[in-house]
């Protein structure tokens, strides 16, 4: 996917939000082998090395705009890879902390993902995650209900909307399942307050949009964008817009 380091950082400080509430729950800081799977600029995992000054950390992300950002952050405990998640967590490689801070909401199948990743932890490590609640976040069930319409349902792949993301007691049974000894797991709302629709629609072109623009040929974007914001404008008719915007928190110890 084409993602823009830009228009994804106009919304930095919101963004990294959830990433600060992950670090508060680092189970021990002297973890050594240290993964960030889906660590786009790595701006955020630079500071995730910083927290933890025995770790090695590699961050790795499939998309070349977001890492090019990242080559001012490494170090010598530091290295980024261009790489997928899928392809990370099919390797043999074993972590202590798996970290990953709003991207396994965009790989599939999380009954077969998060055991994966669960079998790449040593004895005592840490599974540390955020994803965006997208089942049930607003902006998302727009975006579906947008590509449900005549001009786009045929050119987009069937099932463009289906997240991946499960419920809450969904993770538990299956951490638990896998032999998890300490489990947190909250779901969490982090406002999103803008001026007005507008920039609401800049917040979401950021990351949610983008699947749905690269399905689309270039002279459909500009009527998708024209219909979402309308859609947008249909349903936050108050400004400031208040977003009451849901992530997933998962924390457990196996
Ligand atoms: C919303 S950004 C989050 C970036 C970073 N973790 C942060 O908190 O700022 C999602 C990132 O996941 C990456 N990504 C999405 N799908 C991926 C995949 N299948 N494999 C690797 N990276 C992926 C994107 O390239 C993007 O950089």
């Amino acid at each position: 996917m084409s993602w823009d380091p830009a228009i994804y950082n106009r919304f930095k400080s919101e963004r990294a939000k959830p990433f600060y509430d992950l670090l508060a729950l680092i189970h021990n800081r002297e973890y050594v082998d240290v993964i960030d799977l889906g660590c786009g600029t790595g701006e955020l995992t630079k500071q995730l090395a910083d927290e933890m000054l025995k770790a090695r950390v590699l961050g790795i992300d499939s998309s070349v705009q977001m890492l090019n950002a990242s080559s001012v952050f490494g170090n010598s405990r530091l290295r980024f890879e261009q790489k997928s998640i899928e392809a990370q967590i099919g390797s043999a490689a074993k972590w202590d902390l798996v970290f990953s801070n709003a991207a396994l909401q965009w790989v599939e199948n999380h009954s077969e993902t998060f055991p994966k990743i669960i079998s790449s932890l040593n004895p005592g490590g840490q599974l540390l995650v955020q994803i965006p609640s997208q089942h049930h976040n607003l902006t998302n069930k727009l975006l579906k209900r947008l590509s449900d319409r005549d001009s786009f349902r045929t050119l987009l792949p069937s099932g463009i909307s289906n997240s991946p993301v499960l419920e809450l007691e969904e993770y538990a049974a299956l951490l638990f399942a896998r032999g998890c000894k300490a489990l947190t797991i909250f779901e969490k709302i982090y406002p999103v307050v803008v001026p007005g629709i507008r920039e609401l629609f800049e917040w979401v072109s950021g990351t949610a949009i983008i699947p749905y623009l690269e399905n689309l040929p270039q002279e459909l974007h500009g009527q998708f964008n024209d219909e979402f914001e309308q859609l947008l404008q249909e349903n936050f008719d108050v400004n400031p817009v208040f977003y009451p915007f849901k992530r997933i928190i998962i924390s457990g110890i196996f």
